[in-house]
C-alpha cells in the first residue's frame, strides 16, 4: 500500500469509528471487529452484526498501558507486572472495572477484559484516536476466528464493515486471558503466552483451568471457534488404522494418515508455527466441500496448551464418527 493509500484509510477509519460505526482491525493474535467504547450505540452494533448474546463480554483494546486507570481500578501488582512485560501483546487481563466502562461492554459484570493489541496499524490507529475500542474476534458468533483481511470480508459477506488490511495475524490464534480479581490468578483462555511465563514474570502461582471458577470463560458452548464441515479430532496412536470408506476426508495433521486424503494441510511441529497456521488452514479445509474433517490431537504439554484447547472446541471425539 502506498503511504498517500494508507493515510487515506486510517483517516477513514477514524472517521467511520467517530460518527459510531465499525471497523474491522487487524491485530497480532486475529482480526477485531471494532467500536467506540464509550459509544453505546456503536457498541451494539458490534453484538448486532456477529450476532452475538449480551451476555458474552467484549475486550477493551487500548493504545498504552498508561491508560488503564480509566478502566480498571484494585489492580493487582501481579498484573502490572505482566502489563509492563507482555503489552503491548497477546494477554488479556480481566480486572475490576472502573465506575465509567459502559455494562453493554461487561454484560453487567462487575470485571472488564483490557489488552492492549501489537500491531503496527493497529497501533498507529489507538495512538490517533486517543480513547479505547472494544473489539470482539471479526468472525460470526460461534465461527472461527479471522487471521486475514480476505477471511473478515468472507465471515460477513454483503454486511463487511471497513477492513484495515494489516496483512495475516502473526499469533494466529486469540490472547491469553487472565482472571486477575480473586486470592489466585487464573487463566480462563490459554494463548501462546503460557501460565508458566506468567508465573516467572507475577512471581506468582496460576491456575490453568477456569473449572471451579465462577467466571464467565470464554469459548465454553460446545461448539465455538468451528468450521462449518464435521471435524473430528484424530489420534495417531488410537485412530491410524480408521479407514474413510468413500468419503471425502480433509485433514490437518503432522503426517499424511495412512489413508487416502481428499485434501491434506500439514501442521507445523512447531507450537508457535501451528498457532499461526491453525485457522487458516481450517477455513481452507472448510471450504473444500469436503464430507469431514480431521485434525491431529497436539502433544499434552503447556507450549501446546492454546493450540490443544482450541483444536477441542473445533472438533467432536473421534468416537463420533467411527
Ligand atoms: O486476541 C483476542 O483477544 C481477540 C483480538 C481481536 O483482540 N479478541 C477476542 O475477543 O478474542 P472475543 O470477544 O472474540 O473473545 C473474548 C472472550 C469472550 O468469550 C468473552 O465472553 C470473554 O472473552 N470475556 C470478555 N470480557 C470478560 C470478562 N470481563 N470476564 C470473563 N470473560 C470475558
Ligand atoms: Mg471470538
Amino acid at each position: 500500500m502506498s503511504e498517500e493509500a494508507y493515510t487515506a484509510q486510517m483517516k477513514r477509519a477514524m472517521a467511520v469509528l467517530a460518527q459510531g460505526g465499525l471497523v474491522a482491525i487487524p491485530t497480532e493474535t486475529v482480526y477485531g471487529l471494532a467500536a467506540d467504547a464509550r459509544n453505546e450505540v456503536a457498541i451494539q452494533k458490534v453484538f448486532d452484526l456477529k450476532g452475538r448474546p449480551a451476555h458474552k463480554p467484549l475486550i477493551v483494546h487500548l493504545g498504552s498501558a498508561d491508560q488503564l486507570v480509566a478502566w480498571a481500578q484494585d489492580i493487582p501488582s501481579y498484573a502490572r507486572l505482566w502489563a509492563d512485560a507482555f503489552w503491548p501483546g497477546p494477554l488479556t487481563l480481566i480486572l475490576n472495572k472502573h465506575p465509567s466502562v459502559l455494562p453493554i461492554i461487561t454484560g453487567g459484570q462487575e470485571t472488564v477484559a483490557v489488552r492492549v493489541p501489537d500491531h503496527p496499524m493497529t497501533q498507529a490507529l489507538l495512538q490517533a484516536w486517543g480513547g479505547a475500542l472494544v473489539a470482539p474476534s471479526a468472525n460470526r458468533y460461534g465461527q472461527l476466528s479471522p487471521t486475514t483481511a480476505q477471511a473478515v470480508s468472507e465471515a460477513f459477506g454483503s454486511d463487511a464493515p471497513l477492513v484495515l488490511d494489516g496483512g495475516p495475524c502473526p499469533v494466529g490464534i486469540e490472547s491469553t486471558m487472565v482472571l486477575c480479581t480473586g486470592d489466585q490468578p487464573v487463566v480462563v483462555r490459554p494463548g501462546m503466552i503460557t501460565a508458566q511465563m506468567l508465573e516467572v514474570v507475577g512471581g506468582i502461582q496460576v491456575k490453568r483451568s477456569a473449572d471451579n471458577v465462577s467466571v464467565e470463560a470464554p469459548g465454553q458452548e460446545a461448539s465455538h471457534y468451528a468450521p462449518a464441515t464435521p471435524c473430528y479430532l484424530w489420534d495417531r496412536e488410537r485412530d491410524g488404522d480408521w479407514q474413510p470408506g468413500a468419503q471425502s476426508v480433509g485433514f490437518l495433521g503432522f503426517e499424511r494418515p495412512s489413508f487416502e486424503t481428499a485434501s491434506f494441510k500439514s501442521m507445523p511441529r512447531n507450537p508457535t508455527q501451528a498457532a499461526q497456521t491453525l485457522y487458516e488452514s481450517l477455513r481452507q479445509l472448510d471450504a473444500g466441500g469436503l464430507a469431514l474433517i480431521l485434525v491431529e490431537s497436539v502433544p499434552p504439554t503447556e507450549e501446546w496448551s492454546a493450540v490443544a484447547d482450541r483444536l477441542r472446541r473445533a472438533t467432536k471425539p473421534m468416537a463420533l464418527v467411527r
